[in-house]
């Protein structure tokens, strides 16, 4: 599989509205002149150095992983936007799965409430978690070992938020890269919610103990932040939180059919609820480009190259051992043989996800169970924050 440098912005959301970039400088400089232009040399500077240390970060915590699963608590989510595509399966949910089956303890929350960061009405939810949970467990989530919850269904969760905005200021706040381009993107006035989102992310990791977040590049900022935030708590009232950190996705970056990234707002995506024939048509329509000769070029034949991309990524080959072997076949051999693969990966998964949504009780179950293991685990450690701060006065 190739490892790719760049993990897409907001693989781990089902409709991403992350635009492409989050560099800070791209949304506060205006002009050309060399003031910015340093300013943004450095903000890009800073944010590669910081990627790369994730990254390397992130081997070691594997490593760690390795020789002792239990090393680590995995917290993750998403939020119910809408139906999860090819790009979250590569992206995100199959290292989940991963994750778990190598008995790494693993949290998902439905990030509800974080719909609303970016939009006024929370939209159909109960179908949209049913789907995404439905998602989940065909992709191979096991809901006897990985709680899976909804985030207004933790009242605890929500509690420890006032608290933790103690501890960060505003200025922080609107420092935060990924939190200002989504706020351009969503080309509204930017809410208190969205400004404090990052916020209840800590609360939702901080919640069940969570200490690793697999994330893409654009969630850096919010680990950063809930590591500070657990840092300052425990620096306050003593010792309570572990500080998180980031695992970065080494999975490849899946393109949409028109060659931009995969998202449900751009209309390009390979829908994991989608059937064989509406996949092989979306497929044949994607973008591509005239030579007949296939070759593995990301920088100069993205389409292509995300094509055998994503081949690569489903059958654990190199993209480019691929291309040679459809050689002079061009787009159209290309074409079927990544309908085909992504067709045969997908069979199982899918044929699972429908059975799983012909039985909404069963998933509404596997979410009540999910929600009574995260209100324990929620309810313990607001309990433990309540004592650290003394606000346990009441009632002996
Ligand atoms: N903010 C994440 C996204 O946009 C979703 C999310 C909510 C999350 N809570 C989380 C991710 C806790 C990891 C841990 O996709």
């Amino acid at each position: 599989m190739t490892i790719s440098t760049l993990t897409v912005a907001g693989t781990t959301t089902p409709e991403t509205t992350s635009p492409a970039t989050t560099s800070p400088a791209a949304t506060t400089s205006s002009g050309p002149d060399t003031r910015t232009t340093t300013a943004t040399l450095v903000a890009d500077d800073a944010t590669d150095a910081t990627f790369r240390r994730a990254q390397q970060r992130s081997e070691r915590i594997e490593a760690d992983l390795r020789v002792d699963p239990t090393a680590y608590r995995v917290v993750t989510g998403d939020r119910p936007t809408g139906d999860l595509h090819l790009g979250h399966y590569i992206g995100t949910l199959a290292n989940r799965v991963r994750l778990q089956n190598a008995g790494v303890p693993v949290t998902v929350v439905i990030a509800d409430y974080q719909v609303i960061t970016d939009r006024e009405r929370p939209g159909p939810l109960r179908d949209r978690v049913r789907a995404l949970v439905a998602d989940y467990l065909a992709a191979g989530l096991d809901p006897r070992r990985t709680a899976i919850f909804p985030h207004s269904a933790v009242p605890a969760l929500n509690q420890l938020l006032l608290p933790f905005l103690s501890l960060v200021s505003v200025a922080e706040l609107h420092r935060n890269p990924t939190v200002k381009a989504e706020s351009l993107a969503s080309r509204r006035t930017l809410s208190a919610l969205m400004l404090t989102y990052p916020v209840h992310q800590a609360a939702d990791i901080l919640c069940c103990q969570g200490t690793l977040v697999p994330v893409g590049k654009d969630q850096l900022p919010h680990i950063e932040l809930a590591r500070v935030i657990a840092r300052r708590f425990n620096d306050r009232y003593g010792h309570v939180f572990g500080e998180p950190e980031a695992l970065l996705s080494s999975a490849p970056v899946v393109l949409g059919v028109d060659g931009a990234k995969m998202s449900k707002t751009r209309g390009n995506t390979i829908p994991l609820g989608a059937d064989e024939d509406q996949t092989t048509a979306a497929i044949r329509a994607a973008r591509t480009d005239g030579l007949r000769r296939i070759t593995f070029d990301p920088l100069s034949r993205p389409s292509v190259a995300n094509l055998l991309t994503i081949v690569g990524a489903l059958t654990g080959r190199e993209p480019a051992r691929i291309a040679d072997e459809i050689g002079d076949g061009g787009a159209s051999a290309l074409k079927a043989v990544a309908a085909e693969v992504i067709n045969e990966s997908l069979r199982d998964l899918r044929a699972r996800r429908r059975e799983l949504l012909a039985d909404p009780g069963y998933l509404d179950e596997v979410l009540l169970d999910g929600t009574a293991r995260a209100s324990a685990a929620a309810g313990e450690a607001l309990e433990r924050v309540r004592v650290a701060m003394g606000m346990d006065y009441f009632g002996g």
